[in-house]
């Protein structure tokens, strides 16, 4: 099958994890009441930093919190109905426009996009990207010059460029003459066109928002300088040509979800990176020969193997390393090829697979990658609900079939002076370079636990048989081969999470996976337990894996975002309506079935917003967005469905779940952010018309006429000014 296409360089865990441990029955029972003495404490409605669960005292909106509970939002808006059509549809009584799409300016000095493909590459560093994906909204003062998490009619809007459609790039689409990328500046274009765009956006005078060219804006690209923080920073296994102690690298890239920080500043993750990276085919002897072999297992695990049964080498996915001799081209290749590694590029793929903060608010900061959250194809990062005197949590997927989901918990403290500081980089280095890194386990009695990936605890140290780890480095860099170590649970490709605002509870789309009961190594588990026929729902024939995704979500111990045990279960299971009852579990209906859930968001009223990314559905609708007013854990029952027990949440009705939204052909619904007065959202529409060529595009989204398609964000209003959704 082939559903889950869009999951870029999607591979698989095909470790040899001991899934025993998974399926034994863990130590604890599955509490009864899970909801007992829950206080719903939330802070002011729509401070669009406000956190869930804030501190009662102090909370990043400046609003005072209050100690009224979050009511659960009612949904007011009329269902929108699937649609192969190519249009943006919303609501009636919805108006969406277009703010943001590839290529146009953000600087005064460069030229409006002519949608031919025709600007040059550098210009690229001053355009907007391609493939839009994770956003955040940061507010600021009408004057434009400061912070204000209050503002709604004007703010800076960082948002990720994740990946290429070279088809509309370029002039004539990508250049390669036998396996080489013979136009430097199509590379150039491409290397410019990833990363993440800062930009001011404003109300004008007709009340509409508009990006301006306001002197915060900025792109950050695979070129932009980083330093590396944590953990790794001046570790030997990041030490190349470009940073001789191993402190810094050059750029991001495949930044796919995101998140941001209770002290103002945006996060970007990096996902799909392994496959930038070329290596020579010689590679594994030549690391084997400098007692090296371990680094073997890391390149494979992590999907960059040599293929050892053809005998060619990877190719990075856009050839970027055969454009030209120079640096800025022979860093993507991650091989041996000088005499030390301070002569060549062998550890630079070590130097990508991180979260990546950035200030918003100040140009002259140099992001950094935050090591100690782990290495691997981070699909999001978001902060568990902030409490004054207490640990600071994210939370993180693994975009990978049969890969895992994370936590980290600060060392330090949350101090809410912190909130507010003017170094806020310097803030981010107190609260995400020390801490504990953990992986999750969810036990077959839908009770969970987080087991730390700290170097020398549970196995993880040089007596390690798969790969000696050698200092805590070493497991930050390897955290997927740490998580196989500990018998982490193998999930359905986590894709985003969410914190619910009204309790803290933890949401995670499993997007789907293909393997799921399909491979041997991937057995069915209480959290991850459909596998049936993509074209009949059948649960007995052509299994096809988990076809459609999931939402499964937990409730930490203790109402405690640091704690080390948790209770889950599975909100809701992607389906179409049509299919039976013992795969649409959720009883999903026309109002509001669902294939792929992949962006997830909790608007502060706690409001939840769902986005596909589908290969399996599009027969009948293009991607979506749809709005949720979920419940809590253990709402619902425990259910055994083809031989597996699972949790599953109460079913949703139309009442509590629709769609609001149905993007153009062939494109992902990925990247939300909404103003905190709730009456400005924005959207990004990635990739529209990826699959088609310049003869065929498929899509015209949004232009229109005879237009290339093109990724952009997009902005919806009601169009009586009043909130969004509900
Ligand atoms: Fe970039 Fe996993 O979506
Ligand atoms: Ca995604
Ligand atoms: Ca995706």
């Amino acid at each position: 099958m082939s559903y889950d296409k869009n999951g870029d360089d999607v591979v698989t865990n095909n470790s040899n994890n001991p899934h025993i441990m998974e399926i034994a029955e863990a130590r604890f029972t599955r509490r009864q009441t899970l909801f007992g003495g829950l206080s719903a404490t939330t802070v002011a409605l729509f401070g669009s930093m406000s956190l869930a669960g804030c501190d009662d005292d102090n909370n990043n909106s400046g609003t005072p919190a209050t100690e009224e509970p979050i009511p659960t939002p009612k949904l007011s808006f009329v269902p929108v109905a699937k649609s192969t059509a190519d249009v943006l549809t919303v609501p009636d009584g919805y108006t969406a426009r277009v703010l943001f799409g590839l290529g146009d300016p953000i600087k005064d000095a460069i030229s409006a996009w002519k949608g031919d493909g025709s600007e040059d590459g550098a210009s690229y560093a001053n355009r907007a990207g391609d493939h839009h994906d994770g956003m955040y909204f940061f507010g600021l003062a009408a004057t434009g010059s400061t912070p204000d998490p209050k503002a709604s009619e004007r703010g800076i809007l960082c948002m990720n460029h994740e990946a290429l459609t070279t088809t509309y790039l370029h002039a004539a689409g990508e250049t390669r003459v036998d396996g080489k990328r013979t136009v430097a500046d199509e590379c150039v274009k491409e290397m410019n066109a990833h990363g993440v765009s800062v930009i001011e956006v404003k109300k004008n005078a007709s009340g509409q928002f508009a990006v301006i060219k306001g002197g915060l804006n900025r792109r950050v690209t695979t070129f932009t300088e980083m330093e590396l923080t944590g953990p790794v920073r001046g570790d030997s296994q990041v030490v190349t040509k470009f940073s001789n102690d191993g402190t810094k690298t050059r750029g991001t890239v495949n930044n796919c979800a995101n998140g941001y920080t209770p002290w103002g500043t945006y996060l970007t993750c990096e996902e799909n990176w392994a496959g930038y990276f070329a290596r020579a085919v010689d590679d594994n002897t030549k690391r084997t020969e400098a007692g090296l072999a371990k680094q073997v297992t890391s390149l494979a695990r992590y999907g960059n193997a040599n293929n050892s049964s053809t005998g060619l080498p990877p190719a990075g996915r856009h050839l970027w390393e055969t454009a030209g001799t120079s640096d800025d081209f022979a860093r993507w290749i991650t091989g041996v090829t000088g005499a030390s590694a301070t002569a060549d590029f062998r550890n630079v793929i070590n130097t990508y697979g991180f979260v990546v903060e950035i200030d918003p608010y100040d140009t002259t900061k140099t992001p950094k990658k935050r090591t100690a959250l782990g290495r691997f194809a981070h699909e999001g990062c978001w902060p568990g609900p902030v409490k004054a005197g207490k640990p600071i949590v994210f939370y993180m997927g693994d975009d990978n079939r049969g890969d895992y989901v994370y936590k980290f918990v600060s060392t330090a403290n949350w101090d809410p002076a912190d909130a507010n500081k003017a170094d806020r980089m310097a803030v981010g280095d107190k609260y995400m370079d020390s801490g504990k890194l953990y992986v999750a386990k969810f036990n077959e009695n839908g009770t969970g636990e987080w087991v730390e990936l700290s170097f020398d605890k549970n196995g993880l140290n040089a007596a390690n048989t798969t790969y000696p780890f050698a200092n805590q480095a070493d497991v930050c860099l390897n955290s997927r081969l740490a998580g196989d170590a500990v018998g982490a649970t193998k999930m359905d490709r986590p894709e985003w999470g969410a914190v619910n605002p009204i309790n803290g509870e933890v949401y995670l789309t499993l997007t789907n996976n293909s393997n799921r009961g399909v491979s041997s190594s991937q057995p069915k588990n209480a959290a991850n337990p459909r596998n049936y026929d993509a074209d009949t729902g059948s649960t007995t024939a052509s299994l096809n894996g988990n076809v459609n995704g999931h939402i499964i979500r937990w409730h930490e111990d203790g109402d405690n975002p640091a704690a080390t045990t948790f209770e889950w279960d599975i909100y809701l299971f992607g389906s179409r309506s049509t299919y039976p009852a013992d795969v649409n579990l959720s009883g999903l209906n026309a109002n509001n079935d669902l294939s792929s859930p992949d962006g997830l968001w909790f608007d502060p009223r706690g409001v939840l917003w769902i986005q596909t990314d589908d290969g399996a559905y599009t027969d009948v609708t293009n991607c979506m967005m749809l709005a949720a007013a979920p419940g809590a854990v253990g709402d619902g029952a425990e259910i055994t469905v083809a031989g597996q027990k699972t949790y599953k949440a109460k079913n949703p009705t139309s009442d509590d779940l629709r769609r609001f939204l149905v993007g153009p052909k062939d494109c992902e619904i990925t990247g939300i952010a909404m103003t905190p007065d709730g009456k400005t959202m924005f959207v990004n529409i990635q990739h529209p018309g990826e699959t088609g060529d310049l003869e065929d595009t498929i899509s015209h989204w949004p232009d229109g006429g005879t237009s290339r398609p093109r990724s952009a964000t997009v902005v919806v209003t009601r169009n009586d000014g009043g909130v969004i959704g509900i």
